[in-house]
C-alpha cells in the first residue's frame, strides 16, 4: 500500500487487517477439522471466528470475496481418495442460536415469499459427516463426503461397510437419484471404541510401537472411520447414517414436500433422520427446538442442534441459496457444551468408598450456560491415556447434568517445562499409604477409618438419592463429627436427644444475647433437622439400602431387590446366587452385598439402624393396591410431541396407573394420546375409528384416571354402530 490512509480509510484497514487474519485462522481450523479430525478449537469458538468474520464482511462489503470461508464450505478434499465432483453442491447451514434469530429468518422468508406462513419440518442435527449416496437401478454406485461443496471424496467402498447403508434398495427406486445424509457413531459404539484404542495402545507402548489415535468425539471418530483407507477398517466401526435429503433424481416425478420425500425414501429402505416432525407454523416449529434444546442428550448420537426446513419443495425452489447456505432451512444450534481453558492444577480428594479421586482446577470459564471451575479426572488411567497435564490448555465438556469432564489437551498449546503427574502416594486426609487396586485403576487410601471415608459415607447416606435428609449436608456433618455428636449413620437417629449440645455449637444453633453475651441454642435450624431425621425413617427400604453404601449398589437395582426380598435381612442373608438371579442384579452386585454382610461391624450398624425405628421392610398396603391401577385392562399408544412433558414420561405414568402402552396402533388399542405433529399413527386411528385425545386429555387422564373409562363410554353411547 503505498498511497496514505485517510481518516475514513483507517477503519477499512483495521478491518481488512482483521478479516484476513479470520480467513487464515478459519482455513486453517477448517483443514484441522475437516482434513485430520484433529480440531483445536471447540465448535463455539470456531462458530464465534465465523460469526464475526461474516459480520464484518456485511458491514465492510468491499471487503467481501468469493473464496472466503463465509463463501465456500470445509476445506478442499484431502489426497487419498479419488475426487468426485457433486451434480449438485452440497450447503452449508445458516445458524440461530435463539427465538429472535429463528423468527427473523423466517420472516426474512415471509418478505421473500410475500406470504405469512407455511409448513415446517424439524429433524434432529446429527453431529456427523455428511455423504452423497448415489444409487442406479436400485444400487449403490457411488459415496462421496462433502469436501469443499462442489467436490468431495470417492468414499464408495467404505460406505458399503455401514450397517444401514442400504446396497440394493427394495420396492421401485428412480432409476437413477442421490440422496444425502450423515454418517454418524453413536455415542455407546464411541466409547466403546476408544476404550478398545486404548486398551490397544497399552499393548503397544508396553512393546514401544507407534500408537494409534484416540478420537476426541463420535463427530470425529466417524470421520475418520470413513475416510480410512483400508475399507475393512471402517467395517469394524460403529457407524449409522441418517438420510435426511434428495439430492437430485432422474426420469420420476418425485414429492412435492420434504416429508414426503422422507416418507418416500424410507419406502426405498433408508434410514431417514429420526424423530422427524412436522409443524404448520414457526411457533410449533420454535417449542420444537426449545424442546430438543432440554432433551439433547436423550438420543444415541450426538445433536449439535435441530435443522428446521421449509416443507414445501416448490416454497425452497423459490427461496433459493445465499452463498453456501439455503435460504429455506436454517440450523438452531444449542448452547455449546465445550470450551477451551487452562488446567491450573490437578487435586485429589477422597471419596465413600476410600478411593483417590482426582480432578481438575481450571481457570474458570462458561459451559453449557455455566460456570465451570473444576472438571473430574476419574483415574490415573485415565489421565495417562488422555494425557493431561497441570498447565495444558484443555477441552472441557459438560453434557446435561453431568458433572463437567475434561476431554483432551492441546497439545499446540502445551507448556515446554510440562511433566507427567504423578499420583500422590499418601491419603490427602489422613495420610495413610495409598494403593493400587488392580481391578479397576483406582487408587484407594489404606486407612479403613480415613476420617474423609467417614464424612462422605455419611454424606451419601443422608443426601438426596439415599435418606433425604434435608439440612444435613457436606458442613453440618463435618460439625458434628468434630464435636463427636455422631461417628456413624446409626447415631444420626440419636440426634434428636442431642438437641443441646447441638445448639451450641455457633454453626448450627442460633444465636441469642443472654445478659449482654452471644450464646447459642437449639433454634428452628435444629428442629428442622430433627423433623428431616425423624421423617428419613419412613424413607423405605430401597434408599436405606443405597444409604448403606455397598459398592454397586444404586438405585434402581436397590428398589428391585427391596422389591423381590422385602426386608433388609432377607437381602443381607440371601446367598449370592440368589442375589444374582434377581432380574437386573447379577453376580456383581450380589457378591458386593454378600462380602458387605461379611462383615461384623455392618451388623452392627444394621442392628442399631432398626432399634432407632428406621423401616427396613417393604410396607404393602393392601387396600392401597386395587386403587393404585385404575387403567388396567385398557391400551394406550402416544404419537407427536407434548408440551407438558416427555413422550416416555407419559407412558410411565400412564403404565403406574395400570394402562397397557403400545407402540403401533390397532383396533385392540382403547385411545391415542395425540401432541403435536401426529402423523401416520393418529391417520391410522382415524381410520379406525378410535377415540384420539389430546395434551389436556393426557394430563386430565393422569390427574384423574377414571375419566378415560367415562369418555370411552360417552364415545360408545354416541356411536352405537361401532367401528368395527
Ligand atoms: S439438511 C442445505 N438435515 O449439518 C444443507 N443437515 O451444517 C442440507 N446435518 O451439511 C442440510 N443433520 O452435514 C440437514 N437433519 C439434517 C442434518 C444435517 C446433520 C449436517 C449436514 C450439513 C450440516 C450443515
Amino acid at each position: 500500500m503505498s498511497t496514505a490512509p485517510t481518516s475514513g480509510d483507517a477503519e477499512v484497514i483495521a478491518a481488512r487487517d482483521r478479516v484476513e487474519l479470520l480467513r487464515g485462522e478459519i482455513l486453517r481450523h477448517n483443514h484441522l477439522y475437516h482434513a485430520l479430525d484433529a480440531p483445536e478449537i471447540a465448535d463455539a469458538e470456531y462458530d464465534e471466528l465465523f460469526n464475526e468474520l461474516r459480520r464484518l464482511e456485511a458491514d465492510f462489503p468491499e471487503l467481501a470475496s468469493a473464496d472466503s470461508p463465509t463463501q465456500t464450505v470445509g476445506a478442499v478434499p484431502g489426497r487419498t481418495f479419488a475426487v468426485v465432483e457433486h451434480r449438485l453442491r452440497m450447503l452449508s447451514l445458516g445458524n440461530a442460536f435463539n427465538a429472535e434469530e429463528l423468527i427473523a429468518w423466517r420472516q426474512r422468508a415471509a418478505d421473500l415469499l410475500d406470504r405469512e406462513e407455511w409448513t415446517y419440518v424439524t429433524e434432529p442435527k446429527i453431529d456427523g459427516l455428511a455423504i452423497a449416496l448415489v444409487y442406479e437401478r436400485g444400487r449403490l454406485v457411488q459415496a462421496a463426503t462433502r469436501g469443499d461443496g462442489r467436490a468431495g471424496e470417492d468414499v464408495t467402498a467404505n460406505l458399503r461397510m455401514i450397517d444401514g447403508v442400504p446396497n440394493q434398495l427394495s420396492g421401485s427406486p428412480p432409476p437413477r437419484f442421490e440422496v444425502r445424509g450423515e454418517v454418524f457413531m453413536p455415542k455407546a459404539g464411541f466409547e466403546t471404541m476408544n476404550g478398545e484404542i486404548a486398551e490397544e495402545n497399552q499393548h503397544r507402548r508396553e512393546q514401544g510401537r507407534a500408537e494409534l489415535t484416540l478420537y476426541a468425539n463420535p463427530r470425529n471418530a466417524a470421520a475418520g472411520s470413513v475416510r480410512q483407507k483400508d475399507a475393512s477398517v471402517t467395517a469394524t466401526r460403529p457407524l449409522s447414517i441418517g438420510i435426511y435429503q434428495l439430492g437430485w433424481c432422474e426420469d420420476v416425478v418425485t414429492p412435492d414436500t420434504h416429508w414426503e420425500t422422507l416418507e418416500w425414501l424410507a419406502e426405498f429402505g433408508f434410514p431417514t433422520t429420526p424423530e422427524a416432525a412436522r409443524h404448520d407454523g414457526i411457533e410449533s416449529a420454535l417449542a420444537a427446538c426449545e424442546q430438543w434444546t432440554q432433551r439433547r442428550d436423550t438420543q444415541p448420537f450426538e445433536m449439535d442442534g435441530v435443522v428446521v426446513k421449509v416443507d414445501d419443495l416448490g416454497l425452497q425452489a423459490d427461496l433459493g441459496i445465499v452463498g453456501r447456505e439455503p435460504r429455506w432451512a436454517i440450523a438452531w444450534k444449542f448452547p455449546p457444551q465445550e470450551a477451551s481453558t487452562v488446567l491450573e492444577q490437578i487435586l485429589v480428594n477422597v471419596g465413600r468408598t476410600g478411593s483417590i479421586n482426582p480432578y481438575a482446577r481450571l481457570r474458570p470459564v462458561r459451559v453449557g450456560g455455566v460456570q465451570v471451575t473444576n472438571a473430574t479426572l476419574h483415574n490415573l488411567d485415565d489421565i495417562r491415556r488422555k494425557d493431561i497435564r497441570e498447565g495444558d490448555t484443555v477441552v472441557i465438556r459438560r453434557a446435561g447434568e453431568v458433572i463437567p469432564q475434561v476431554v483432551r489437551p492441546v497439545l499446540e498449546r502445551r507448556p515446554e517445562d510440562s511433566v507427567e503427574w504423578e499420583m500422590p502416594d499418601t491419603c490427602p486426609s489422613c495420610d495413610a499409604r495409598t494403593v493400587r487396586n488392580p481391578d479397576d485403576a483406582m487408587y484407594y487410601c489404606s486407612n479403613r477409618a480415613c476420617p474423609s471415608i467417614l464424612q462422605r459415607s455419611l454424606e451419601h447416606f443422608a443426601g438426596r438419592g439415599a435418606m433425604d435428609i434435608r439440612g444435613l449436608g457436606e458442613r453440618q456433618i463435618a460439625l458434628l463429627l468434630q464435636h463427636r455428636l455422631i461417628e456413624d449413620a446409626a447415631d444420626i437417629f440419636d440426634l434428636p436427644h442431642k438437641r443441646e449440645q447441638m445448639g451450641r455449637i455457633p454453626s448450627l444453633g442460633q444465636k441469642v444475647k443472654r445478659d449482654g453475651e452471644d450464646s447459642y441454642e437449639p433454634g428452628k435450624r435444629i428442629e428442622n433437622l430433627i423433623a428431616a431425621i425423624e421423617r428419613s425413617k419412613s424413607r423405605g427400604l430401597a434408599f436405606l439400602l443405597v444409604g448403606l453404601g455397598i459398592r454397586h449398589v444404586g438405585g434402581e437395582n436397590a428398589s428391585l431387590l427391596a422389591d423381590e426380598f422385602g426386608s433388609l435381612d432377607a437381602i443381607l442373608l440371601a446367598p449370592a446366587e440368589t442375589l444374582a438371579a434377581v432380574d437386573g442384579v447379577g453376580p456383581i452386585i450380589a457378591d458386593s452385598i454378600v462380602d458387605w454382610a461379611m462383615d461384623g461391624d455392618h451388623w452392627w450398624l444394621v442392628h442399631r439402624l432398626q432399634q432407632a425405628g428406621v423401616e427396613d421392610e417393604i410396607q404393602r398396603s393392601e387396600e392401597d393396591e386395587p386403587a393404585e391401577t385404575p387403567l388396567e385392562g385398557l391400551r394406550f399408544v402416544l404419537t407427536g410431541r407434548f408440551a407438558s412433558m416427555t413422550r416416555p414420561q407419559a407412558e410411565a405414568q400412564l403404565k403406574s396407573l395400570g394402562a397397557a402402552v403400545g407402540s403401533s396402533v390397532s383396533k385392540n388399542t382403547s385411545a391415542l394420546f395425540a401432541g403435536e405433529a401426529a402423523g401416520s399413527k393418529r391417520r391410522k386411528a382415524e381410520s379406525l375409528g378410535l377415540a384420539i385425545w389430546d395434551e389436556d386429555q393426557l394430563v386430565q387422564v393422569l390427574e384423574r384416571p377414571g375419566l378415560a373409562a367415562e369418555w370411552l363410554r360417552e364415545a360408545a353411547a354416541a356411536e352405537p354402530s361401532g367401528a368395527d
